[in-house]
């Protein structure tokens, strides 16, 4: 039986916005011209305008989009990437993928994302590059670690992934360092109806250069100048994406909206840590996050009210068995490990209703025996 009240539920989304999408792929299939044409190039200027960035540049996912800015600013064989240990595989999985090499790095225990304490004492020689992740929506520490970046002449790649529309100090997410990169997995603040990404940059070299990867490495038609790959962002993807940026900030709202009904419904839940909002960002709530010690016994409670929950994620990257040539021991990055053991992310989306908030809290409040 699926939950009563789902992690996330794109039919709704479909439900509401429905028409819209219709008239965008029908635009598509009666133009008929697939890929790397009109709505692509459509998007990326909407894209960037809305990052506040100067140039962005459609890719196939976000996977890609990491990957294949690492590329296109010379990183590759030989070279360190700094990744926090609590973020999706495949923020690392790029850094194999562009040929170098991840070195996890612990998070900060409150705000989850890259410790620059951590990331200054993990610099050496080797050191090329740096991916903050703006994990669950909250931007991460840009300030401390775009300084040490500087001063160490290292690269600064977002992973911008979770946090469309997020701002720090002001800005949004996607212009804060050198480059960044975003999926657009259906699931994510703005999702496509299948795979996509972007990149993000006010380089315009390392924009030029990330536009021939993409597309074979080709300069003109069938001139390959350099060795690249196929990751175009096609012209539905585009056409659904164009379509659903209109809603993305009013849905940011609604997420901040249910996030503090649940921040105040469970506040007095002494066993449970809600999401840190640090007073320098705005979080966007791709995922509310708590913690508990008894995340176990309270994931399978609430499964049984029919309140399916998620766990993002339940082993820092450093623990996963593709990185066991790495050799990091168990205790390398604390706190990714102990958030690692406690995190459970609660339903939020935006066609959540708020009565099914409420009912999450209630279960979640009666579990820790604090029904009024
Ligand atoms: C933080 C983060 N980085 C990278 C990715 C990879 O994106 P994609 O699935 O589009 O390749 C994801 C999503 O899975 C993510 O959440």
């Amino acid at each position: 039986m699926p939950p009563t009240i789902p992690l996330g539920d794109l039919k709704r989304e479909y439900e509401t916005i429905g028409r819209e999408i219709d008239d965008a792929i029908e635009r598509v299939l009666h133009r008929g011209w697939f890929v790397l044409g009109e709505e692509g190039a459509a998007f990326e200027a909407e894209w960037a305008a809305y990052c506040e960035a100067a140039q962005a540049i459609g890719v196939g996912n976000g996977t890609d989009a990491l990957a294949l800015a690492l590329r296109a600013a010379g990183i590759g064989p030989g070279d360190e990437v700094i990744v926090p240990a609590l973020t999706a595989a495949f923020t690392a999985l790029a850094v194999s993928m562009a040929g170098a090499t991840p070195v996890f790095v612990d998070v900060d225990p409150r705000r989850y994302t890259l410790d620059p304490a951590a990331f200054e004492a993990a610099i050496n020689p080797r050191t090329a590059a740096v991916i903050p992740v703006h994990l669950y929506g909250c931007p991460a520490d840009m300030e401390a670690i775009v300084r040490i970046s500087r001063q160490h002449h290292l690269l600064v790649v977002e992973d911008a992934a979770q946090a469309h529309g997020a701002r720090y100090e002001g800005r949004r997410v996607g212009a804060l360092g050198d480059v960044a990169a975003f999926s657009f997995y259906p699931s994510k603040n703005l999702g496509a109806y299948g795979d996509a990404g972007a990149i993000t940059t006010g380089d315009a070299a390392l924009a030029e250069k990330a536009r021939m990867l993409r597309h074979g490495g080709q300069r003109g038609t069938y001139d390959h100048e350099i060795l690249g790959t196929n990751s175009r962002l096609d012209e539905v993807q585009a056409a659904v994406l164009r379509a659903k940026l209109r809603h993305l900030d009013s849905w940011n709202a609604r997420r901040q909206s249910l996030a503090s009904d649940y921040d105040t419904g469970l506040a007095d839940c002494e066993s449970l840590t809600r999401p840190w909002q640090p007073s320098d960002a705005e979080h966007v709530f791709h995922l509310y996050v708590v913690r508990t010690a008894r995340r176990g016994e309270l994931q399978r409670y609430l499964a049984g009210q029919g309140i399916q929950t998620g766990v993002h994620y339940p082993r820092g990257v450093h623990q996963q068995p593709a990185y066991a040539h790495l050799g990091y021991k168990e205790g390398s990055c604390p706190n990714a490990e102990a958030a690692a053991r406690q995190v459970l992310s609660l339903p939020l989306f935006p066609q959540l209703e708020r009565r099914e908030a409420g009912q999450v809290i209630h279960a979640i409040r009666s579990f820790f025996g604090q029904d009024e």
